[in-house]
């Protein structure tokens, strides 16, 4: 394959992991950003980086014009696969409504109803729309289909485009709410029966398409017993651990993750002193590779905590305590939660402002949450950097410096994404 050299970057983000500054294990340190930088791809990954003045021949030749280029976005979480929208729903929260697991049945019944072709048509839609924002890698939940036609229906889409190279990892998140059928009345089965469905038959049938299982564990969706059968079911099944854990009150969903060994406990806006140390004395832990290129070992290395910005901000939440975590110790990584009920975005560039607006992070560590800290999320050493080796994976911003997406919020600051060392259309 013929190889690109892109030149005039000025600044080029590597964050180069070997280079990683073990006295700030979340920033980066000044030898992870270049100036005045060129970068050389081949085959589909970054082959050299350096000062422009170094650069070597290649092929072909970009010039980037002095603008600042990153890694794609790592967005570890969202939800795709769902026909419908809760627009009045978000309307009348934001009249001061709370939000309630519920809501997700409503979406259930839409996405029951789509046909496979719209379903995928709509995921598909979505990618771009995530992509043309700079997220070159991605993962999407099942999660609104709820019977095991519907929930195996929803894993073979993700899977399929897990296979065509669309979308990147594809979970399992059939414990996201107990459907309206469990509840219990007039002989029909109640929550538990649902509890065994999911770890059991749906499991079996889902596990082969997917390389993650994921459960709501809050008030009002399944608790920490029945969130940990489903999850150890899972596991004994040969999938990662991911758990949304602690939105809605100190739920113990952070507690089971970090006790579990999980990949990733996501929302995390609710936290006692000691779920913060939980997730910090997970910290050291180290990945191991297997044989999977690019992939690591679900089941070694840190729970990192995923904040998730957009959907505090759609929900009114208190805003995920990424300040306190990262102080103590804690990995961290930000994602969009793209979904139509708590957080209909997939702009990880607006995550990323938030996080460092709102959310007190500087620019360098909300960057690395949002893709190092992606990755560790979701076990990929291959993305969410640009050092040699890498996938080349480039999101070229409309700007100087990567500054400027906080310094100029909701402006659009995407020029060109790359994705496998080639533009994106
Ligand atoms: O991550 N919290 C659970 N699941 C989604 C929301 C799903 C919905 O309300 O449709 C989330 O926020």
């Amino acid at each position: 394959m013929a190889s690109t050299l892109i030149t005039g970057i000025s600044e080029l983000w590597t964050l180069d992991p070997a280079l990683d500054d073990p006295s700030t294990p979340h920033g980066v340190a000044d030898s992870q950003v270049l100036h005045d930088a060129a970068l050389v791809i081949e085959d589909g990954v970054v082959a050299w980086t350096g000062p422009a003045a170094d650069a070597p021949s290649a092929d072909r030749r970009v010039d980037v014009n002095g603008r600042a280029v990153l890694p794609g976005w790592v967005d570890s979480h969202s939800h795709l696969i769902f026909d419908g929208d809760r627009a009045a729903e978000f309307e009348a929260r934001m009249a001061g409504e709370a939000y309630a697991a519920g809501g997700i049945g409503v979406t259930t019944g839409a996405t029951r109803s789509a046909t496979d072709e719209r379903l995928r048509e709509l995921v598909r839609g979505r990618i771009a729309e995530a992509v043309a924002g700079g997220t070159t890698t991605m993962e999407t939940k099942t999660g609104y289909g709820l019977t095991l036609e519907h929930e195996l229906r929803s894993a073979r889409l993700a899977s399929s485009l897990v296979a065509a190279g669309e979308l990147d990892e594809a979970t399992f998140l059939g414990a996201h709410l107990v459907p309206a059928e469990f509840d219990g009345r007039d002989g029909r089965p109640g929550a538990e029966g649902y509890v065994e469905l999911v770890s059991g038959e749906m499991l079996a049938a889902v596990a082969p398409h997917v390389r993650w299982i994921d459960v709501f564990c809050e008030a009002g969706a399944f608790d920490p017993e029945q969130s940990e059968r489903v999850l150890r079911a899972g596991a004994a099944a040969g999938l990662g651990l991911r758990v949304h854990g602690n939105q809605l009150g100190r739920s113990g969903g952070v507690a089971l993750a970090a006790e579990l060994g999980a990949a990733s406990v996501d929302h995390v806006n609710h936290l006692s002193t000691d779920d913060v140390d939980a997730l910090a004395a997970t910290a050291s832990l180290a990945t191991s590779a297997t044989d999977l290129p690019g992939r690591l070992s679900v089941d070694a290395g840190p729970t990192v905590a995923t904040v998730l910005p957009a959907c505090d901000l759609s929900t009114r939440a208190p805003l995920a305590p990424a300040r306190d975590l990262l102080d103590a110790g804690a990995a961290v990584a930000i994602a969009s939660n793209c979904n139509p009920g708590t957080s209909y975005t997939s702009a990880m560039g607006f995550c990323v402002a938030t996080a460092v607006l709102q959310m007190h992070l500087s620019l360098a560590e909300a960057i690395r949450a949002a893709t190092r800290g992606g990755a560790l999320a979701l076990r990929r050493s291959d993305v969410g950097h640009l050092a040699v080796g890498a996938r080349a994976d480039l999101h070229v911003l409309d700007a100087p410096a990567a500054i400027h997406l906080a310094y100029r919020p909701g402006m659009p600051l995407t020029h060109q994404v790359w994705r496998h060392g080639a533009p994106t259309p």
